[in-house]
């Protein structure tokens, strides 16, 4: 069944717990997408929506340039639910009063049942919500109820008394309201009826029946990485059109320890995907020699992975679409654009393709977040050491070779991280571990070692915690997992005698150290 047809909609108006309405309504089987608040009129009906979202957001429904999505979509006889900012402009737009409030109501709150509904089944007196507001509702809006109230809001859920339009004051989306989940579940089920297509498996043939109508005949190139989403795109593709889809696969040099074998491994003998490895060590590896500028470092890899991979496309001559792994948030990202931003780093990715290769784009998993990428992933057989693998940056171990990569430093970097690696992925307990390597810095520093003196390499260790990457906290992890790590690499990788553990979060820091 095509979930698209029971699609629910957001209206964006701002709040940080979008993307996170949205995750929970997925995860209760149903199809939405998030747009902005100004979304028009024409659009949302085209959509068809079983039931529209208003998200929170941080301006004041008393404020002058206060957004304000098309009023029209009050009239379709269609299931709404607005969450904080999204209930306040409800109030105003059926003529209730807002109060700009002096105090901030932050934080837990219990609610106090006041009617029945179906909205609130399963939700008692006493239940905890969680608040972040400053407006609240102080006169009720004309033809609505009170479902509702807690300490500090006397209509923390409200409700049209003859059509399907209701308010929140409360973010159920979050987790520190306990059963957020069931308003959210109540609202998708009993209000917009819907009967929950999405799940992991509808995605994947939904998916695979699209990218079979799309191609036809035609071939596919996909630059495999072995991260999460190249290795899910190339799967999900190779499902659907077989050995028509040609995975390129580069051995840049500056990969972890046994990587390239690995993937090869599970790609091409146990997958069966038409993969071409191409060794490329000695062309990255003599482009960087010398440099140590991080920057320079990474166009010169940005540059050359390019320049091969335009150079297999051509060999395989009538390649028609280049496949992607752009995923929802990317998306959403460019769609409401932040404004410009200074480049702190400039992170390659296969995106300055399309345009010079003249290839037609396959994004199959831009309607994902990276959680549903991941379960698809294991939906289509992926072993978990894919699936649940951290980020790792395009130039890999050149940005965590301070300075000058040579064959050596980079033996030297790839034993001391695999230990890392092997120490972390054992221990079930770091599995929120966002990512966690090490780093070769250029500095040597005396040890004793039996009788002996040694003067050889430090390497710094860094495990972060994150949810996105933008900002990050070094990880505490126990000393006593920092001492294995500590000893087995001072141990086992010659030319190492000291290791330190970086504790700088990011901001002022970044995670990676170039
Ligand atoms: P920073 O170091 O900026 O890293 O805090 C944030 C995230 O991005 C990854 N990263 C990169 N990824 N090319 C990539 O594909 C790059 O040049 C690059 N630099 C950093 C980093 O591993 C972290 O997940």
């Amino acid at each position: 069944m095509d979930y698209h047809k029971e699609i629910v909609l957001i209206l964006d108006f701002g709040s940080q717990y979008t993307q996170l309405i949205a995750r929970k309504v997925r995860e209760l089987g149903v199809y939405c997408e998030i747009y902005p608040f100004n979304l028009t009129f024409d659009k949302i009906i085209a959509m068809n929506p079983k039931g529209i979202i208003l998200s929170g957001g941080p301006k004041s429904v008393t404020d002058l340039d206060a957004p304000i999505c098309d009023k029209g979509i009050f009239s379709l006889n269609i299931p709404i639910l607005g969450i904080c900012y999204g209930l306040q402009l409800i109030t105003t737009i059926y003529k209730g009063k807002v109060d700009k409030s002096s105090k901030r109501e932050y934080g837990k709150a219990h609610i106090v049942l006041d009617d029945s509904d179906m909205l609130l089944e399963g939700i008692k007196d006493g239940d905890i919500i969680w608040m972040s507001h400053q407006d609240k509702v102080l006169t009720m809006p004309r033809g609505f109820k009170t479902l509702a109230h807690s300490d500090n809001s006397p209509h923390a859920a409200i409700r049209s008394i003859d059509t399907k339009i209701y308010g929140v004051q409360f973010h159920p989306e979050v987790h520190h309201t306990p059963k957020g989940k069931r308003i959210l579940k109540n609202f998708l089920y009993k209000i917009c009826k819907v009967k929950g297509l999405f799940s992991p498996k509808s995605f994947v043939m939904l998916a695979t029946d699209h990218i079979r109508n799309s191609v036809g005949d035609g071939k596919v190139i996909c630059a495999l990485s072995g991260g999460v989403d190249s290795s899910v795109v190339a799967t999900l593709i190779h499902k659907a059109i077989g050995d028509n889809l040609r995975c390129v696969f580069v051995n840049n040099g500056v990969l972890r320890k046994d990587e390239e074998r690995e993937v090869v491994e599970i790609f091409k003998d146990r997958l069966h995907l038409n993969l071409k490895y191409i060794d490329a060590e000695e062309l990255f590896l003599s482009a960087l020699k010398g440099v140590k500028d991080p920057e320079r470092k990474r166009k010169i890899i940005g540059k050359l992975f390019i320049k091969i991979f335009e150079e297999e496309a051509k060999k395989l001559g009538d390649v028609q679409y280049l496949a992607q792994g752009t995923l929802y948030p990317d998306i959403i990202e460019s769609i409401s654009s932040k404004g410009p931003s200074a480049t702190i780093k400039s992170h390659h990715n296969v995106g300055g393709l399309p345009k010079r290769m003249k290839l037609k784009l396959l994004e199959p998993l831009k309607e994902l977040f990276k959680d549903e990428v991941r379960i698809v992933g294991k939906e289509l057989g992926l072993p978990d050491y894919i699936v649940q693998r951290q980020p790792f940056p395009g130039p890999g171990l050149a940005i965590r070779i301070i300075g000058d990569v040579s064959r050596e430093r980079l033996k030297i970097l790839k034993e001391a991280d695999s230990i890392v690696r092997d120490e972390v992925e054992r221990n079930s307990a770091f599995s929120h571990i966002w990512q966690s390597f090490a780093i070769l810095i250029p500095v040597k520093t005396v040890g004793v070692m039996g009788d002996e003196r040694t003067y050889a390499n430090v390497i710094a260790l860094r495990i972060v915690e994150s949810e996105d990457a933008m900002t990050a906290d070094w990880s505490r992890v126990p000393y006593e997992v920092l001492d294995i790590m500590a000893r087995r690499i001072i141990n086992e990788v010659p030319g190492v005698n000291r290791v330190v553990y970086d504790i700088s979060s990011k901001p002022p820091s970044t995670i990676e150290w170039e």
